[in-house]
């Protein structure tokens, strides 16, 4: 498909490489894992970000582990990797996918055969995850197309493109097909404060695949909306609990607000990877503090004066009430709430 070009997690000559997010759009230059700590490193410091991007990243840190358990001790890897699975599991809180990815690495792991050589088996597991990421973003793009009528704008928050996944894109998958199908007038991304996924990687992405992007910053979100000059808000999800509550992006629960002031139409564009059943509302999900430099300073610089707090909690959870629409691989969950989600999650994939 057309308007897809990013690749920034790969597998090659048996080693790791990350697209380094922080570097972009200034530079292009990889990071090469060698280690489970500078897996788990690459995914803390936001070398790679995204709830898919860092699920998928975290099964590839597992086929290293795996190689260099067996190294060791051929007899004992599958106790011994218990430490790196923790390891991984403690970079970041929220995105669901890091611990459904390491989930289901261990399944794999506790079923393989004692005193064999497992990094075929890793790898291909670890392939198959990154494989039927970019599958469902696919799927998603079309289902979620499907809902937007011609000549619609649209408005999306932080970055949920092929850089957050393994290529498509969640929301940024959908607002590809869309444009694809020529439905899409006008895309707006919001510059997301404080990391500016918006500015920095969405507008790379977009200009990469050659599609036109208007920046603005968040605080334009409801002038924008005054106007009547979106008819869609579309982003991603860190984790989706069983009622339909969404954990996303700083700044998403704002634009849920607004949206249903304005009459604007509001969607979530996430894989089923990304939906956690055990949860039963969002106010359960573990919501991530950063540091407060990252508010305090601008580009390594100090911005704020000295002697200010900075309070940075780096996503909010939007309540079901305020989502008109999920869209997963399995299909479209309308106005969500627990009976809804739980049909969807019982289909097959569609
Ligand atoms: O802190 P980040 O950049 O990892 O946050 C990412 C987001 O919030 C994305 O919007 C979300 O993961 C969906 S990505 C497909």
């Amino acid at each position: 498909m057309s308007f897809d070009s990013i690749r920034a997690i790969r597998w090659e000559n048996n080693r790791l490489l990350l697209l380094d997010q922080r570097l972009l759009p200034q530079q292009q230059i990889d990071v090469v894992c060698t280690d489970v700590a500078g897996v788990a490193d690459a995914i803390r410091n936001m070398v790679v970000r995204g709830a898919p991007a860092i699920g998928i990243t975290a099964a590839y840190g597992l086929v290293i582990a795996g190689q260099l358990r067996f190294a060791q001790d051929k007899a004992r890897w599958q106790t011994t990797i218990a430490a790196d699975l923790e390891l991984l599991a403690k970079s970041r809180p929220t995105a669901v996918n890091l611990f459904w990815a390491i989930e289901r690495m261990r399944g794999l792991i506790a079923g393989l055969p004692a005193q064999q050589d497992p990094a075929a088996a890793l790898l291909a597991e670890a392939q198959l995850i990154h494989r039927d990421d970019i599958a469902a973003n696919q799927r998603m793009g079309q289902l979620g197309a499907a809902l937007i009528q011609p000549d619609s704008a649209i408005l999306t928050h932080c970055n949920t493109g092929s850089l957050a996944t393994g290529g498509f894109g969640t929301a940024l998958g959908v607002i590809r097909q869309a444009y694809a199908d020529k439905k899409v007038t006008k895309v707006f991304a919001d510059e997301t404060r404080p990391w500016m996924q918006g500015a920095r990687l969405t507008a790379w992405e977009l200009v990469q695949d050659k599609i036109p992007v208007t920046l603005i910053v968040e605080g334009a979100a409801a002038f924008l909306m005054k106007q009547q000059r979106v008819q869609w808000v579309i982003l991603g999800a860190d984790r989706i609990t069983a009622n339909g509550d969404v954990a996303n992006k700083i700044g998403t629960y704002s634009l849920a607000v607004l949206a249903r002031h304005h009459g604007v139409k509001f969607m979530v564009v996430a894989p089923t990877s990304t939906i956690d059943m055990q949860l039963a509302s969002g106010a359960d999900i573990p919501i991530e503090m950063r540091g407060e430099e990252e508010l305090l300073q601008l580009g390594g610089q100090r911005l704020a004066p000295q002697g200010v707090q900075a309070w940075n909690p780096v996503f909010d959870v939007t309540p079901a009430t305020l989502i008109d629409a999920i869209v997963t691989e399995r299909g479209v969950v309308t106005e969500p709430d627990r009976q809804k989600m739980l049909a969807m999650m019982q289909k097959s994939d569609s």
